[in-house]
């Protein structure tokens, strides 16, 4: 039986990179895209170094490509940030409605942009429920920039999906990955984590329980 493999791709910001993992967790590639694009730091998608990742599992033999997991996870831009920020600034009645509002729309979007849908829709509805507009001119400025990021990265998932449509497709919350990173890597069999980065979708600093789980 072919052994299963996961590929983890991070892109979306600087460093864009890959690795093989295999379902015993051993890393057995892991490629950044600089090395091929001669680019410092490139953040662009790594399509060379997955290009070369499937030459390398074709060529070794290594397995079958069962899994795809990403360094962030699209929806948190919304559920986490966005929603988080609009309840610091709305009661909590303006904030349900304009949280069930905007996840509503959620599937239809597929632009952004001042003077149209659904951002127009959204302004009214801000300007319905009452909210002070020395709040409500910020509120639509981060519910704009939430759901452009959100477009953007739920775009990319998309593509990736259609790349492997053998492959599940697994979005991970940003932090998580620093921290699994930190934590398989370590050789502890149970550790405490903590993350620092300048940028999750919502998080900077994060405190965790490392904890291997034998099947
Ligand atoms: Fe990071």
């Amino acid at each position: 039986m072919m052994k299963e493999l996961v590929l983890g791709i991070n892109y979306f910001g600087h460093d864009s990179a890959v690795s093989l993992v295999n379902m015993d967790g051993d890393v057995l590639y892991c490629l950044t895209e600089e090395r091929f694009s001669n680019i410092k730091h490139d953040g662009a998608f790594p399509v060379m170094s997955i290009n070369k990742i499937i030459d390398l599992i074709k060529h070794h033999a290594l397995g079958d490509l069962k899994y795809i997991a990403l360094n962030h996870d699209p929806e948190l831009y919304v559920t986490d940030k966005l929603f988080s920020y609009i309840d610091s600034c709305c009661v909590r009645e303006q904030s349900v409605l304009l949280k069930d509002s905007i996840l509503a729309v959620l599937p239809e979007i597929r632009v952004c942009r001042q003077d149209m849908y659904p951002l127009n829709y959204l302004q009214e509805l801000i300007i319905r429920l009452g909210i002070h507009k020395d709040i409500s001119k910020d509120l639509l400025r981060y519910i704009k920039w939430s759901l452009n990021r959100y477009l953007y990265t739920q775009q990319t998932l998309t593509n990736i999906t259609a790349m492997f449509p053998q492959c599940q497709v697994i979005p991970v919350a940003h932090h998580a990955c620093h921290a699994a990173s930190a934590f398989f890597c370590s050789g502890y069999s149970e550790s405490a984590i903590m993350t620092i980065d300048g940028y999750g979708e919502h998080d900077t600093v994060t405190l965790g329980v490392g904890c291997r789980v034998r099947a």
